[in-house]
């Protein structure tokens, strides 16, 4: 019993002295508590010490504003109506209706692949899907961007006989060194993502599949950043640079630009039925609620058969892009749709920019710090979805030269 009491005080005392360390460098999180108002999307009401009020929301995944869509609640609404709130079991335990095998077929559509597969989340695909594929022959090489999501490297570390090698963030000299110095008949696989969440760059996925090619690797890219946003019919960036076809598997979520929740992985029937028989993240827990995959069904379709959200999407990235530079604010460069803008002076001048904006000025932008990001490139993560209006834009703007201010005068003293 003294045993337990110690193990207990040592506990504590460990968790406090984390919280006490976050805390001191900046970092420790609190979470904003923002209401989402479906017919006002981005307009959420924010509650705080002062009672609640409205603000702009800046930092909202859900990149095309689906999860507010009337069309989308519609279907949410009816099938939670027809068929209850929940699942009721796991995929293999009743819990596999119409409407998941409607929506995987979907989803294999929108990629030109022959199968898909549910998962709880983009997180869930990652991890279970990667850590089964790499399961599947013994002594695996996988070459991982730097950059990759935690999920990712979740899945990787979840493959013990697997040896990882990081290639450093989109250099193909430097993934074709360590292809090379790998043994020749070792099975090997590339996993990358299309559009990297905290940097808005892009992959080359045609040089990386020609290298693929050359050295016999498969290849595994998560297209979570760019599923409906990019290609003719929103099958990411794989679909608009022509190169689905020569990915193996390609992975994504339904809780960004089809803004409901959910992951999924699409490949060939056979490999995707192989993780379907072997993925604990996909066995082991109960399936996706039937009205969350009717609500995501909905979406697909809409995306997939109207491009005129795309359009909206690139063109408000760009104006809100220009209006900052002709602000002189510090925006890192990115051809894509998210807009990181730089705060110097490390953590804490970061959260005090995003505590700023949200307190003077009703904008919420996420701060985001290490170990998202490296110490030292503290941003705020912007993007603008079809619904911002020139008038948010120039208020946004306003505001960060206001907040951003002290931070960039120090720099430049
Ligand atoms: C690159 C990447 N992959 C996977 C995920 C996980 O997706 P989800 O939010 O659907 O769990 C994220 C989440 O932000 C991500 O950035």
């Amino acid at each position: 019993m003294p045993e337990m009491l110690a193990t207990r005080a040592a506990f504590r005392t460990s968790c406090r002295a984390t919280l006490d360390a976050l805390r001191e460098e900046g970092r420790y999180r609190e979470f904003a508590r923002l209401e989402r108002l479906a017919d006002r999307f981005p307009v959420y009401r924010c509650h705080g010490p002062h009672g609640p009020r409205e603000v702009t929301v800046w930092s909202s995944n859900d990149y095309l504003g689906m999860g507010t869509h009337p069309l989308v609640l519609a279907s949410h609404v009816e099938a939670v109506a027809r068929h209850g709130a929940g699942a009721g079991g796991t995929r293999n335990i009743s819990g596999t209706s119409p409407v998941h095998a409607a929506l995987e077929a979907e989803l294999a559509a929108l990629h030109g692949k022959p199968a898909a597969l549910l998962f709880g989340s983009g997180y869930l695909s990652n991890q279970a899907g990667l850590s089964a594929v790499l399961g599947a022959l013994p002594g695996f090489h996988v070459f991982s961007d730097a950059k990759n999501h935690a999920s990712m490297i979740a899945g990787m570390r979840g493959a013990r006989d697997a040896v990882r090698h990081v290639w450093r963030h989109n250099d193909l000299d430097h993934l074709e060194t360590l292809l090379r110095a790998a043994p020749p008949g070792a099975p090997k696989l590339i996993a990358f993502e299309s559009v990297y969440s905290m940097d808005g760059d892009i992959a080359p996925i045609a040089a990386i599949c020609d290298l693929a090619e050359r050295h016999g690797a498969m290849t595994y890219l998560d297209e979570v950043h760019a599923v409906g946003l990019y290609g003719a019919t929103g099958g990411g960036i794989s679909e608009r640079d022509g190169v689905a076809d020569r990915v193996d598997i390609i992975e994504g979520t339904l809780a960004k630009g089809i803004g409901v929740l959910g992951g999924y992985i699409a490949g060939e029937a056979e490999v995707v039925d192989y993780v379907r028989s072997v993925a604990g993240g996909l066995i082991f827990t109960t399936a996706l609620p039937p009205g969350v995959a009717a609500a995501a069904l909905t979406s697909l379709r809409l995306l997939r058969r109207e491009p005129a959200r795309r359009v909206a999407l690139a063109e408000r990235a760009a104006a809100l892009k220009s209006a900052l530079d002709r602000a002189g604010l510090p925006r890192l460069p990115s051809p894509s749709h998210i807009v990181p803008v730089a705060v110097p002076g490390g953590a804490s001048a970061c959260r005090a920019a995003a505590r700023r904006l949200l307190e003077a000025h009703d904008i919420y932008a996420t701060p985001i710090d290490y170990p998202t990001v490296p110490r030292g490139t503290e941003r705020l993560r912007l993007c603008a979805t079809p619904h911002h209006t020139d008038a948010m834009i120039t208020a946004l703007v306003g505001a960060l030269g206001e907040v951003l201010q002290p931070a960039l005068a120090r720099r430049a003293a």
